[in-house]
This record gives structure tokens, sequence and C-alpha cells, in this order.
């Protein structure tokens, strides 16, 4: 495990894109993983900036989002769709025929849509690197608490306080979307590398949780102890709460030092 401590999203943001262009360009045609919401969009904007000044080539990509909210259409603007379109695939050169993003409109045979979808994931050869944000409840995808660490792509019903917090999103007496389709907890241990963003002080108590409370079902993040690569990029406030912070700043020190290529 390794922690990147930024002062704030902006270069949080920055950092997490440096590492997925390291990635695109050792190996241009990288599965990626990529999450929606908030924390991820200075991420987008500098992968937006990296493609228009620098020439990164997004056309071997291929790109599988975590989750989808059951319900809503492509073109609703709180659909994860309408996110990753607006904010990052009509800006760069990613094949439209790359892009895969759970189809929140189906109305039936949610486990064989499912199936397939983990499928998908299997014939491209599983994913390089999983991008994940992570919620006030521990969340990682839409995986709330009391989620099975080994669950796979399925329905999932979200909690009060998720419904809560993507209302605030939706206009006024609009109805927030109770169920989404989420890649699992498994699905995302898969990934050969796992890279979570948070900023914030809502998500202090969550990422303390996650890195270093113990691994449970009531904190879903705290699966990825269990991952062989993972870095946790945050900011001051999403930091705040940890104990060992002179011990995680010495260790990226040594990997830089030692291992520049895990970075
Ligand atoms: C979205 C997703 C969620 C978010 C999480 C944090 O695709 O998978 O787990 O990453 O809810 O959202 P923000 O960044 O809006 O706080």
């Amino acid at each position: 495990m390794l922690l990147i401590l930024k002062p704030d999203k902006e270069q949080l943001g920055h950092e997490a894109a440096r590492i997925v262009a390291h990635a695109v360009r050792r190996n241009p045609s990288l599965r990626l993983g990529l999450a929606t919401g908030s924390t991820t969009l200075t991420l987008y904007k500098e992968l937006v900036r990296m493609h228009r000044d620098e020439a990164l080539d997004f056309s071997g990509l291929v790109t599988f989002n975590l989750d989808e909210y059951l319900g809503l259409p492509a073109n609703h603007s709180e659909s994860f769709h309408y996110f990753m379109h607006e904010h990052l695939f009509r800006h760069v050169n990613v094949k439209p025929e790359n892009i895969h993003i759970p189809d929140g409109t189906i109305t039936g045979n949610y486990d064989t849509y499912c199936c397939s979808y983990e499928q998908a994931i299997r014939d491209a050869g599983g994913i390089d690197l999983q991008i994940l944000g992570i919620g006030r409840n521990g969340h990682i995808g839409f995986n709330e608490p009391t989620s099975s660490l080994g669950s796979r792509t399925r329905l999932k019903v979200l909690t009060k306080e998720t419904i809560d917090d993507n209302r605030k999103s939706f206009a006024p007496g609009e109805k927030v979307p109770e169920c989404a389709i989420t890649m699992g907890i498994g699905t995302i241990l898969e990934a050969k590398r796992v890279l979570l963003l948070a900023s914030g002080s809502s998500k202090a108590t969550s990422i303390a949780q996650a890195i270093e409370g113990p691994v449970t079902a009531s904190v879903t993040a705290s699966a990825l102890q269990h991952h062989p690569d993972v870095t946790f990029i945050v900011d001051q406030q999403a930091g705040a709460q940890l104990r060992h912070h002179d011990y995680y700043a010495r260790v990226l020190r040594l990997t830089a030092e030692l291992t520049p290529d895990r970075l």
C-alpha cells in the first residue's frame, strides 16, 4: 500500500493524472477502470489537458466504468454515462467501441446482464488500472456496507445515506435512484493496480477506517488491504484521521528511490 498525501483536491487530481498518463504511455492499450463523482473531476480535467497539450493518446485504451444508476437514461445529466462523456470521453480520442459503462436502463435479467459485463472485462484481458473514489460510508463503486467482499458485478440497493448524498445533485422533488449496477469487491480486487482518490473532511473517517481499520464488510474499501498494489491519493483533509503519516511518507520516499517504476 502506498499513500500519497497532497495539499488539496487540485493537486490530488494532477498526481492521479500523472500516474494514469504514465500507465497509458507505457501500455497504449491499457484497460482502465473508471469511477465518477466529484473527486475524479480534477483528474479528468488534467487528462483532457494532457491529451490537448501533450498529445496523450487514448486511441488504444479500453475503459470499464465501475457503476451506473438503475433507471436513468444515458442522457440524464446525473447518469454516469453523461458524466463520463461530459468530463472525459468527448474531449479525448478514446474509441466509442472501447468504452464500457453498465447499462442503467435495463429492466430485467439483471444477473444475466451483470455476468455479461464481467465477461466483457475478462474478454478484454482484465483491468490493468482501476480508479476509485470512496463514499462517506466507506463504499467503493456502489458496494455499500455489508456487501460481500467476494461480490461480483450485480444490482445493488443503495443505502439511505448514499441516496441522501446523491440527492443534492438531483432537481428538487426529482426521484433519486435507489439502485445501481456496480462492479463487486471481488471484481475490483482483480484489477492489477488500484488508485483510490479521496478529498475533503467528509472522507476522513472512511479513509482512516479503510487503511488502518480492520478488514470489514462494514467499510468495503477496507477490502483493498488484501490488494497487492493499491495507491491512495488523499488530500490533507481526507487524510486528517490517519495515524501513521510519518511512516507513509518514508514508504513513499524510499519507494521513489528504490523502485521508481511503482509510482
Ligand atoms: C462513482 C463511485 C462512487 C464514488 C464515491 C465518491 O462511480 O463509484 O463510489 O466514487 O461515492 O463520490 P464523490 O467523489 O462524489 O464524493
